[in-house]
This record gives C-alpha cells, sequence and structure tokens, in this order.
C-alpha cells in the first residue's frame, strides 16, 4: 500500500482515503461516493477495512464486531473503489508495540468519557493509515461528530498534510442512523431505537421555539428515552460545534450528541439545532 501510496504521489494523482471498520452499510458508500467526487476520475479512492482493536474497551464488542469482507470487497467494487486495503492486527500492531497518538482536550468528554481509551486508539490507527495511504483527502462521517473533531485536530496539530471532508449521517426512512451495530438490534429494539432520531427533533423543535437551559432539555429528552422499555440513556450533550465545549444553554446552531443503550447495543447519534 505505501509503495503505491508514493508511485501515486510522484505521479501527482490525488488520493481520497476513507478509512472504515467494514461491515459496510450506505452510509460508507456515501462517503467513497464523496471521495470520488474530491479527486474526479482520474483520482484513486482507498478504502481501509480494519476492525482495530485498540479502539474497543475491554468489556466491549472486539471480538463480536460484525465482519464480512467477501461482501465488502463486492460491494467496494462496486462503489468505484480503486485499491481496497485490510491489514492484519500482527501488521498494524506488531509484538512489543508502543506508540500511541493521544489528543487530550476534544477526546475527554461525551465518547471519550464513556469509553476512556477510545479516541486513543482511533487517533493512533488513523494516524498509522494516514502514514501508509499518505492521501490528500479523507472523509469521515457526521455521525460520529467528536471522531471527525479529533480527527481534525490530529492533523492540525500534527502537520499532516490531509484535507478532512465531513459527510452527513445516512439514515433509515425512520430516521435511525445507518450503523454496522445496528445487526444487533432484536425487532423489538430496532422499533425502540428510533427515539435516538425522535429525540433530536424534540430538541430542534423546542430551540426552533427560543433559547432554553441545556439542564431542562436535558430532562425533558432523558423522558422521552427512558419510555422506550429498553432504552437506557448513556448521555446527552450540548455543545459547541468546533470547541465541543459543553453549552449552559440550547438554541439555534447549538450541537446535541447522544448515546443510548438499547438493551447491551450502545447506539450514538448526532445533530446541530
Ligand atoms: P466505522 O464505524 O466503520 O465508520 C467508518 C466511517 O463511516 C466513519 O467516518 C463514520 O463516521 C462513517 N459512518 C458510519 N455510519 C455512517 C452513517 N450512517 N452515515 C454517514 N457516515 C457514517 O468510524 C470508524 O469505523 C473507525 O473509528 C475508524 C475511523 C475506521 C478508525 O478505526
Amino acid at each position: 500500500m505505501q509503495r503505491l501510496a508514493r508511485e501515486w504521489q510522484q505521479a501527482n494523482t490525488p488520493v481520497a482515503f476513507v478509512p472504515t471498520m467494514g461491515y459496510l452499510h450506505r452510509g460508507h458508500f456515501s462517503l467513497i461516493g464523496k471521495a470520488r467526487s474530491c479527486v474526479g476520475r482520474k483520482g484513486k479512492v482507498v478504502v481501509s477495512i480494519f476492525v482495530n482493536p485498540s479502539q474497543f474497551g475491554p468489556a466491549e464488542d472486539l471480538s463480536k464486531y460484525p465482519r464480512d469482507l467477501k461482501r465488502d470487497k463486492r460491494l467496494c467494487t462496486e462503489a468505484g473503489t480503486d485499491v481496497l486495503f485490510t491489514p492484519t492486527p500482527q501488521q498494524m500492531y506488531p509484538g512489543g508495540y508502543s506508540t500511541w497518538v493521544t489528543e487530550e482536550t476534544l477526546s475527554k468528554g461525551m465518547e471519550g468519557a464513556s469509553r476512556p481509551t477510545h479516541f486513543r486508539g482511533v487517533a493512533t490507527v488513523v494516524a498509522k493509515l494516514f502514514q501508509v495511504v499518505m492521501p490528500n483527502f479523507a472523509i469521515f462521517g457526521a455521525k460520529d461528530f467528536q471522531q471527525s473533531a479529533v480527527v481534525r485536530r490530529m492533523v492540525r496539530d500534527l502537520n499532516f498534510p490531509i484535507k478532512i471532508i465531513l459527510s452527513p449521517t445516512v439514515r433509515e426512512a425512520d430516521g435511525l442512523a445507518l450503523s454496522s451495530r445496528n445487526k444487533y438490534l432484536s425487532r423489538e429494539q430496532r422499533a425502540q431505537a428510533t427515539v435516538l432520531w425522535r429525540a433530536l427533533q424534540m430538541a430542534k423543535t423546542r430551540t426552533a421555539k427560543g433559547t432554553i437551559p441545556s439542564g431542562l432539555l436535558k430532562k425533558e429528552l432523558r423522558k422521552l428515552i427512558e419510555a422506550e422499555p429498553e432504552a437506557r440513556l448513556d448521555y446527552i450533550e450540548f455543545f459547541h460545534p468546533d470547541t465541543l465545549e459543553l453549552a449552559d444553554e440550547a438554541r439555534t446552531g447549538t450541537h446535541l450528541a447522544l448515546a443510548v443503550f438499547l438493551g447491551k447495543t450502545r447506539l450514538i447519534d448526532n445533530a446541530k439545532l
């Protein structure tokens, strides 16, 4: 992969990169489409599939994370991917591996508070993938809003010559954001999972009428969410979209992110109000 990347660089061929953990869905394909539009027909689109062990906590779903490389390969080809990069855990983390990238501000709250080593794993693997693929553009989904903020900060702070592109969240018809983890949901849980979308809509409606203290709106949203028998709120936060600094008041333009357990499955979503 690195040899190819160097050849492309020498030939001035633009490269757009979409890092994924596989089990691809329409959300991933929208990123691949965006990648193509960044580099045009003469450029190269690289997709990586790597279920990155270092971003999973000890009690998380690493071994159960859904995988279907055969299907992913076929769909990547159909979506116009030039190179599919699928390193093994041993190649990415050889014995004695001991170098990490830690972003120390944006990683602290929300996902970082619930999953303390998660963003260290994400930043490290994304930095490693960037070193190998050497893209001009890298495409990330707005679905993982905090992740994209951490990656942007890392790219700025560590001088990666890469433009980070944010691509909108792709949803099911009933509003549920597409996610590889939706596969874990039972039929009942799948029906209840629309509550994340309903919470975002309710917050939009409430803030469209005027500014509202974050604590008050949180309380209302918690009530809506926990009315679903299998739903348990992990967090809801209102924050400034650039700094991720928490906002005491929610208003139009404030960003909202939430994480909700449905049984054992943890789902996240976010939106600009
Ligand atoms: P993964 O969850 O496979 O997601 C890969 C990319 O697809 C991420 O940028 C994510 O935000 C985007 N994505 C997921 N669901 C989406 C949806 N419904 N609409 C739009 N985009 C969506 O995120 C990761 O993998 C990993 O953390 C990774 C960055 C690959 C590092 O290991």
